[in-house]
């Protein structure tokens, strides 16, 4: 149903001012480039070296790695193999005494449980469907995938869904360090709770006592995601209004009863804190009274560390910071503002405090009275994050592509709300993922499989412009592939490449699109796949804004390894999902 309704869109492009794109811009030519990532030398780096990592020498790892060392091109110390087992259920959530929602946790939890693995171990993870009427594909949000695409779990794209009943295995190299998440790419289905952190241990950039672990923040509602994500996409008021936030899984609620997340801590320590952005609609801003920040990341990439009280954090990223434990015994906030410039929430109609708490040993255990900064309400990223290695763009680089944000709407149905890229929703084909495609030699991907292709070992420029006139900035997260973020800005790019930024620009795998603005990314084609790039909030991706690269397509099934998995994936989910005959409609991108 969905699929004969994209024909009828009412597009608003002329009214935005935009030309149509011709749909054969979109298979595009071979790279115009031909540099090579110039690795630029530095004095600031220290040699890989045979030290070992501790508290003191934390930019240590072992027998020739260290925090100098370029993951993106020497491969990473041979490890060990880490299992996991997951399995997603139906249950009921009240994390934070507001009521009980149906949710569908990762084994029974929120958030899921916390993977972790070294640098260079391969992570074998079991994710078993128990759900009762949804398909579901765990996403390992901005790992690499070093050649192997097919366990990058989007439904559609490199898997078809796992069936209810049925399991996958996915196998994955961890070629990164650092912290991030994983969550169900399976349309909205991570608003439902499906979700969970991940830690990779490595290296760092600054020294620290002891890691404090992950410290998830999203956004909570007390109605069901699958029926905010269908609310959204037929509102004409904007999305819904998010009734409060967890932390790591927990908050106060508007009437003062739940609890906050807390973090314990001694004096005299330095802790290490993994802060990531889950949520499915909200960019937060966060601080720790009295005690600011010393960030080291910026999502996956170690970058020179440097001292923030204040850090703003868009959905899909991640800081990694360190505190100091050197103020009095005592409760101190941790405060997490919500990004009003591009939502709400209906706990800033209270006067609760949003966040968590900082305790000393030896505290009482009441509230903190500390006080601290100005909280942010914008929806813009940091700027300034510079990587620790120092990689650089080829200055010869021009756009491979204008990729024009735009919306559509369709009247005739009830209001069916669509974002489109050079106008058209990618809309996910589960039956046919397109991987899948692109192994069988076929360039039919479909109408709304948004494909832009990468054909040769290159690096290549993508402009993303924003055409419509809906004013909203949206975290654009590339799967695959760390993109270099050469500038952003708002209103309309005039092409002149003169205050880009080149060289060491900051690299990561979440940036925003301004409002109203434009986003200018590159990367080199090093990593033989499909790779989804698209909004991650969670409605939006919902409603359609993705492209997919195609990369170096007549590489790809050399490099990913045997297809057993996918192809007893796609057997097992056409047996559950008979074509005109399935227990509900794809009423999303699938996405
Ligand atoms: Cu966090 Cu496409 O994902």
């Amino acid at each position: 149903m969905l699929f004969k309704l994209a024909a009828c869109w009412l597009s608003l492009g002329t009214l935005a001012l935009t030309g149509a794109i011709p749909r054969e811009a979109q298979t595009l030519a071979p790279s115009r480039v031909f540099a090579e990532r110039q690795a630029a030398s530095s004095t600031t780096q220290v040699a890989d070296g045979a030290c070992t990592n501790g508290p003191r020498t934390r930019n240590c790892w072992s027998n020739g790695f260290s925090i100098a060392t370029d993951f993106d091109a020497k491969a990473p110390p041979a490890g060990k193999t880490v299992t996991y087992n997951l399995e997603i259920t139906n249950t009921t959530l009240n994390p934070d005494g507001g009521g009980d929602r149906p949710v569908m946790l990762i084994n029974g939890v929120f958030p899921g449980p916390v993977i972790r693995a070294s640098w260079g171990d391969t992570l074998v993870v079991h994710v078993k469907n128990s759900l009762e009427h949804n398909g579901t594909g765990i996403h390992w949000h901005g790992l690499r995938q070093l050649n192997s695409c097919q366990h990058d779990g989007v439904p559609g794209v490199t898997e078809c869904p796992i069936a209810p009943g049925k399991s996958r295995q996915y196998v994955f190299k961890c070629t990164q360090f650092g912290t991030s998440w994983y969550h169900s790419h399976w349309s909205a289905q991570y608003s439902e709770g499906t979700l969970g952190t991940l830690i990779i241990d490595g290296p760092a950039t600054a020294n620290y006592d002891e890691d404090l672990g992950t410290l998830p923040l999203t956004e909570w509602y007390y109605t069901p995601g699958f029926t905010l994500a269908e609310q959204a996409q037929h509102s004409q008021a904007g999305p819904p209004r998010p009734d409060n936030i967890l932390v790591n899984g927990t908050h106060v609620n508007a009437k003062g009863s739940g609890k906050y997340f807390k973090m314990k801590v001694k004096k005299g320590k330095k802790y290490r804190v993994r802060i990531i952005n889950t949520s499915v609609d909200t960019t937060f801003s966060v601080s720790m009274d009295k005690h600011p920040f010393t960030v080291i990341t910026s999502d996956f990439v170690p970058i020179k560390s440097f001292v923030a009280d204040q850090l703003t954090i868009a959905i899909g990223q991640r800081y990694d910071v360190v505190i100091n434990a050197n103020q009095a015994v005592d409760n101190y906030w941790f405060r997490v503002s919500i990004g009003t410039a591009c939502g709400s929430n209906a706990m800033t109609d209270t006067d609760i405090p949003l966040g968590a708490i900082l305790q000393y040993e030896g505290a009482s255990d009441s509230n903190p009275t500390s006080t601290g900064v100005q909280m942010r309400t914008t929806c813009t990223d940091e700027t300034g994050l510079v990587p620790f290695v120092p990689n650089s763009v080829p200055t010869s680089l021009v756009p491979q592509a204008e990729m024009k944000l735009n919306h559509s709407i369709d009247v005739n149905d009830n209001f069916l709300f669509r974002w489109t890229i050079d106008g058209t929703p990618m809309i996910a084909d589960w039956n046919t993922p397109s991987l899948q495609t692109a192994i069988s030699g076929s360039n039919d991907f479909g109408e709304f499989s948004n494909v832009y292709e990468m054909n040769s070992n290159n690096w290549y420029f993508w402009w993303i412009q924003t055409t419509t006139f809906i004013p909203l900035p949206h975290p654009i997260h590339l799967h695959g592939h760390d993109f270099y973020i050469l500038g952003s800005g708002s209103g309309t790019w005039d092409g002149s490449t003169t205050g880009l930024n080149f060289q060491n620009p900051t690299r990561r795998d979440v940036a925003t699109l301004p409002a109203g603005g434009y986003l200018l990314l590159a990367f080199p084609a090093d990593n033989p796949g499909l790779w989804v790039m698209h909004c991650h909030i969670a409605w939006h991706a919902g409603q359609g804004l993705s492209v997919q690269f195609l990369e170096r397509k007549s590489d790809i099934k050399g490099s990913i390894g045997s297809l057993s998995e996918f192809n007893k994936g796609c057997d097992e989910w056409k047996d559950y999902w008979v074509p005109g005959n399935h227990p509900y409609n794809q009423t999303d991108s699938g996405l």
